[in-house]
């Protein structure tokens, strides 16, 4: 009686964080237990190296560093939070995984997928989620959202085309594994983008 694993995806202000309250009361009123969490984060440590990756920094960050310190984190959050809590029979909703690494590591700063491939086996093993949400936008119009709601951070700070090559790794990584994922249209209403993940949700349930 393991857990479901869900998580919900796509780039800056496309209302990750919005709309991932519908999925939880609705696993709420299903009477499912659920852990509600985050990435990178998720644990006291692992936000500490949140905070690292996301702050800005007088110095050059390498692309590797912030690639393992993304699965340092990973690694915290699965052994503290998401493997207890599967294990339990709990179901676990976070907000970003390892797509989030594909899409901004490799797509946005072009690390290899199969870099990123060795590091998910060696942190996850066979750890996936079982149904992934992915928000889709046009990154004009979700960093327009996320510009209005604090100052930008380290990632919020990159160009466009940085958010598109971003976007582009999520479609495609959505598109290759259509039985996981589902592509939602975030420029709707939030009241048509939340219908659309409950609809998806129920199939589950
Ligand atoms: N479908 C939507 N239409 C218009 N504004 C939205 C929509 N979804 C979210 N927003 C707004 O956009 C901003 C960013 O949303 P947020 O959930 O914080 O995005 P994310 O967590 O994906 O970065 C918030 O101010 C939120 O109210
Ligand atoms: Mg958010």
């Amino acid at each position: 009686m393991k857990g479901r694993f869900i998580t919900i995806e796509g780039g800056e202000g496309v209302g990750k964080s919005t709309n991932i309250e519908c999925i939880t009361d609705r696993l709420e009123r299903a009477g499912i237990e659920f852990v509600l969490t985050r990435e990178p984060g998720g644990t006291p440590f692992a936000e500490k190296i949140r905070s690292l990756l996301l702050e800005n920094h007088d110095e050059a960050i390498a692309e590797m560093t912030e690639l393992l310190l993304i699965f340092a984190a990973r690694a915290q959050h699965i052994a503290q939070v998401i493997a207890p809590a599967l294990a339990a029979g709990k179901w676990v909703v976070s907000d970003r995984f390892t797509d989030a690494t594909y899409a901004y590591q490799g797509g946005g700063r072009g690390l290899s997928s199969e870099s990123i491939a060795q590091l998910e086996t060696l942190v996850q093993g066979s750890l996936r989620p079982d149904v992934t949400f992915l928000l889709d936008l046009e990154p004009e119009v979700g960093l327009e959202r996320a510009s209005q709601r604090a100052a930008l951070d380290r990632f919020e700070q990159e160009q466009v085309e940085f958010f598109n090559k971003v976007r582009s790794t999520y479609l495609q990584r959505a598109k290759a594994e259509p039985a996981r994922c589902v592509i939602i249209d975030a420029g709707a209403s939030i009241e048509a983008v939340q219908a659309d993940i409950l609809a998806h949700l129920e199939r589950l349930l």
